[in-house]
């Protein structure tokens, strides 16, 4: 079956009318990338967030490459990453030819575990990346504490995480840079698309600095001041947002408190039909801070629900429901392995992910698509009980 006629997809963009006037109206605007609408855009994701910094870039991968530039992070030091994390995390340290250090996740949350990272730190160590996995904040206190401790520096990959709060406070706002994606299965999207938040002005001038060739001055800034010249100060890129991607993040962003509410809901709906079934472990909800649900990731224990993970995976294909699943530990994919980081074991991420799945979940989800797949997933339990 195609995947776009499955009935409970993994993910549908919840794209408005106000979204669609956005996008036209700036294809009816003089600047089409690199004007006002990416400022605007970051302006008002400084508010949201409370950072104090934001800069718009191309992707989450763009932002966490320009991190490890603006921190100055080069060959033959160490950053630590989670190893149950998406390529970019660990990549974004190998494009300035530094070395990621995988690292184990905690079991009751699959983040990265704070007491690893510890034990991780060594002389060439210069970051940590934490990843708030499927919207829900890290140990942010004790990481934080650590770092201090050793003089590191903190990334925060919230990929996954807009909007989620850690004791108050929004991810984000607690390292040295906070990157964001708003690729379309996001919190928020503007199709492909980043931001990094900081609380340091001059890092921040680093880095849009880098975002845009080293350049001492855009175009739009030289029309505006009626000037030619430019500079280029040092080796940058092109990881500009263009100005229809950051007018859809503006509208988006103006109504992510429903977006994020509808989500959370949904998982609560999800979580109160499949809590009874036995041999499935819903997500954990820690107490000091809010989950998102970015990913809904359930675990599929083989011996108490009968079959394991591959299998149900593909019972729930088969009957036109798409779940996914969120992440092979990265020492386990080729790339990895060839590059020399396949000899390590990593035993809580490694028995995690032949365990997880993340089910369908986007804002526009209805209780009867739920209950379909809770309905299914019953049904595949061997002792058949159903949820409440
Ligand atoms: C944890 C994590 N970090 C980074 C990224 C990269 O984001 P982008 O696609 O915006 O580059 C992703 C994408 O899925 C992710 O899951």
């Amino acid at each position: 079956m195609d995947k776009t006629e499955n009935e409970v997809p993994f993910f549908v963009p919840w794209i408005t009318e106000e979204d669609r006037k956005a996008v036209l109206e700036v294809l009816s605007s003089r600047w089409l990338t690199g004007g006002p609408k990416a400022k605007e855009f970051e302006k008002l994701f400084t508010t949201y967030t409370g950072a104090k910094y934001s800069v718009s870039v191309s992707s989450c991968t763009a932002a966490l490459h320009l991190a490890m530039r603006a921190l100055n992070i080069g060959p033959k030091e160490e950053v630590i990453v989670p190893v149950l994390t998406f390529a970019a995390t660990a990549n974004a340290p190998l494009f300035v030819g530094a070395n990621p250090v995988f690292t184990d996740i905690d079991e009751k949350n699959f983040n990265i575990s704070p007491k690893q990272i510890e034990e991780r730190i060594t002389k060439k160590t210069k970051a940590v990346i934490v990843v708030h996995y499927g919207g829900q904040p890290c140990d942010m206190k004790e990481i934080m504490e650590i770092a201090e401790d050793h003089n590191i520096e903190v990334v925060e990959d919230c990929a996954h995480a807009l909007g989620a709060l850690y004791q108050g406070k929004n991810v984000g706002t607690f390292g040295a840079v906070g990157c964001f994606s708003f690729y379309p299965t996001k919190i928020i999207t503007t199709i492909e698309g980043g931001m990094a938040t900081t609380h340091d002005k001059n890092f921040a001038d680093r880095l849009q600095l880098l975002r845009e060739h080293g350049m001492t001055k855009t175009a739009y800034a030289r029309e505006n001041n009626a000037s030619w010249y430019y500079d280029v100060v040092d080796l940058g890129y092109n990881y500009r947002m263009n100005e229809v991607q950051a007018a859809l993040g503006i509208s988006q962003l103006k109504r992510i408190d429903e977006i994020n509410e509808k989500r959370k809901e949904a998982a609560r709906y999800y979580t109160q039909k499949l809590n009874g079934i036995e041999g499935i472990v819903v997500p954990n909800e820690e107490e000091d801070r809010t989950h998102l649900y970015h990913l809904y990731a359930i675990r599929v224990l083989r011996e108490k629900f009968g079959i394991d993970r591959n299998e149900l995976f593909k019972r729930l294909s088969a009957k036109g429901i798409a779940p996914s699943v969120h992440f092979t530990p990265l020492h386990l994919l080729t790339f990895y392995k060839e590059a020399g980081y396949g000899k390590q074991s990593f035993p809580v991420a490694e028995r995690i992910s032949k365990e997880i799945m993340s089910l369908p979940l986007f804002p526009t989800i209805s209780r009867a698509q739920i209950d379909f797949v809770a309905k299914e997933i019953a049904e595949n339990c061997k002792s058949k009980k159903l949820g409440k």
